[in-house]
């Protein structure tokens, strides 16, 4: 649009906004709109809120610090770790010595153990689990490691996909109660003495 005598006002032809002065290029002129109220609004909040944050948290400080928020942090889970310790230890390290849940241990075991470990646990294909030895170690995570994961190069079966998190650890606190029980007609020990 020519800027004369006629069209002294620059405003765009189509909306009658006013243009912008000294910005033409190529006859492509730029308009100057106001911005929306919304986005101005936004805006000086934006800008309130930086200087109250700034004021709250870096000059008179009354807003917990972030060194403090960690530490508070920090405290809460020292304060759990023993708890948790506590029942990681009861569940892995320690078996059941509930008898209902032996009795329903020694019920998986007569159902899914007995063809390669023996009614008594004596041992058959698998190893004889009442002496005092043991290929995957004495304790009784060991034995919920092996329940659980199996060794199935050597044809101990996996059972996690087939028995729950509950039996397992019945059926594992079950064979711990087999130790030293000295059945008749035991296979030979396998594996490292138990310390
Ligand atoms: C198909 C035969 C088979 C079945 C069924 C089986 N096991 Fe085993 N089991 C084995 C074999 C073989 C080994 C020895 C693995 C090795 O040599 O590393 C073994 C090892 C173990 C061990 C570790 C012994 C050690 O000396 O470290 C435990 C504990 C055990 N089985 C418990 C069980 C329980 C509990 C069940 C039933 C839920 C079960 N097994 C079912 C064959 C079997």
């Amino acid at each position: 649009m020519e800027i004369n005598d006629k069209n002294p006002v620059e405003k765009d032809e189509l909306t009658g906004d006013k243009l912008l002065s000294g910005h033409d290029y190529d006859d492509i002129r730029e308009l100057d709109n106001n911005l929306p109220k919304w986005w101005i609004w936004l805006f000086i909040i934006t800008i309130i809120y930086a200087v109250v944050y700034l004021f709250v948290f870096d000059v008179i400080k009354i807003a917990p610090q972030q060194e403090d928020e960690y530490n508070k942090e920090m405290a809460a889970a020292a304060a759990l770790a023993p708890m948790a310790q506590a029942m990681v230890f009861d569940t892995l390290m320690a078996p059941i010595t509930d008898q209902a849940a032996l009795d329903a241990g020694k019920a998986i075991f007569d159902k899914n153990c007995v063809v390669c470990h023996k009614a008594q646990g004596q041992g058959l294909v698998g190893p004889n689990l009442t002496d005092a030895f043991s290929i995957h170690g004495c304790r009784y995570i060991d034995a919920l490691n092996v329940i659980a994961n199996g060794v199935p190069e050597k044809g101990m079966i996996s059972w996690k996909t087939q028995l729950t998190k509950d039996q397992i650890q019945q059926v594992a606190s079950y064979t711990m109660t087999l130790r030293g029980t000295n059945p008749p007609d035991p296979k030979a020990p396998q594996g490292d003495p138990c310390k």
